[in-house]
């Protein structure tokens, strides 16, 4: 168990070298899946921005980087169903090829909704990778590729918040509060 802050417990789930070596994986997969073209990763902030920066690095060739804000959660823990656009994209997607990166599928309304809203700018392609996923079947949308299974606790670190706390985590672990 570590101790970030004021009481709270982390429990690490998996460490900075298993979460390399997947990114890794997933990076090779990714520019596998796109022969030569030039992949856009679609960022979706906040949680996903070290798995992104992470991820841009494991993609050889020709990568652009993009950023959309979401919030779905405010500070709860639980969906609400309603996704708010904090930060749109700066530039068309139209003709592109795009990869949404995305910290965490739950519910995944936020996924649903997203990939609805872009698919109708007309990419190329749209492809979706998750750093982690909650439990099967609850999920209204499978990525295209994803790092890891979780249970259905919380999860923080490497990214992801709890009520904006724990985002510099090096690792992934479970909240117990
Ligand atoms: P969904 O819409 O229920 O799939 O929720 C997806 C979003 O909620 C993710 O992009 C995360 O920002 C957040 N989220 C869901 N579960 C967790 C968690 O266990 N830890 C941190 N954030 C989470
Ligand atoms: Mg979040």
């Amino acid at each position: 168990m570590s101790h970030p802050s004021d009481g709270a417990l982390v429990k690490p789930l998996f460490d900075e070298a298993r979460i390399a070596a997947r990114v890794r994986e997933l990076g090779s997969a990714i520019r596998a899946d796109h022969g030569d073209e030039e992949i856009t990763l679609l960022c979706i902030l906040k949680g996903s921005f070290i798995f992104t920066a992470d991820l841009a690095r494991a993609i050889p060739g020709k990568v652009a980087i993009e950023f959309l804000g979401v919030q779905s959660y405010g500070d709860h823990t639980q969906s609400t169903g309603v996704v708010q656009i904090t930060h749109d994209l700066t530039k068309p997607i139209e003709g592109k090829h795009v990869v949404l990166v995305e910290d965490i599928v739950d519910s995944g309304l936020t996924l649903r909704y997203l990939v609805d809203v872009l698919s109708a700018r007309r990419p190329a392609s749209l492809k979706v990778c998750a750093l982690l996923e909650k439990p099967v079947g609850m999920s209204k949308i499978k990525p295209d590729y994803a790092g890891f299974e979780v249970g259905p606790e919380f999860v923080v670190g490497y990214g992801l918040d709890w009520a904006q706390r724990f985002r510099n985590l090096p690792f992934v672990g479970a909240v117990d509060v």
